[in-house]
């Protein structure tokens, strides 16, 4: 069968990992927001495993939303500025936000989209991120939940693409070199 396993160089973060972990941030989260009703925001397309996976595990009273950005970018320079595609539906006046994202790697995405909720009213804005890459970080931004720090090599799985595939893989791996080439 013809499947995305064997473009896989290596495991770098296993089902079981990501498991154990998402399950000890969702018990975190849960005790850091019991009262607050906070409102879980999905930066979609990557972070749809995680966001899924930790919801499950985080038993509290809560909402949750998406939207959907991308970075400007030319062919020399990436300015940096981060382009809403698709908005938040909810009224976040004064709510308690959770943004969740697959990678935090230059901090561009989320530096821009925190500013954005907060611009909109939000009372607090947390980044919930599944992979912290800090080698290459360009912006002053700290995650206050991060369920891995990765190396500086491109990942993918869990979420997380290459050209768009590889999203559904279970585990977070590294592609074989020639998958670029
Ligand atoms: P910034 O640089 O804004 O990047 O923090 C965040 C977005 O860039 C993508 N990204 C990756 N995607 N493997 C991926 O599949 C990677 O290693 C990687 N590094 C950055 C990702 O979409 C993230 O939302
Ligand atoms: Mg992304």
């Amino acid at each position: 069968m013809n499947t995305i396993e064997k473009d896989i160089l290596k495991v770098l973060i296993s089902e079981a990992e990501l498991k154990a972990r998402v399950r000890e941030i969702g018990g975190q989260i849960a005790m850091d927001y019991e009262n607050k009703d906070p409102l879980f925001v999905g930066v979609l397309r990557g972070s749809f495993m995680f966001f899924a996976d930790l919801m499950r595990v985080c038993p509290i009273p809560c909402g949750l939303d998406f939207l959907a950005a991308s970075s400007y970018k030319n062919a020399t320079v990436s300015s940096g500025v981060v382009k809403i595609d698709y908005d938040i539906r909810s009224n976040i006046a004064g709510r308690h936000i959770i943004l969740v994202e697959d990678i935090l790697d230059s901090g561009n995405t989320l530096y821009n989209l925190a500013g954005h909720l907060r611009d909109r009213g939000a009372a607090s804005v947390a980044l919930c991120v599944l992979l912290d890459k800090p080698a290459r970080r360009e912006k002053p931004i700290q995650p206050n939940y991060v369920g891995f720090t990765v190396p500086d090599e491109f990942v993918v799985g869990y979420g997380l693409d290459y050209a768009d595939r590889y999203r559904n893989l279970p585990y977070v791996g590294v592609l074989k070199p020639e998958v670029y080439a």
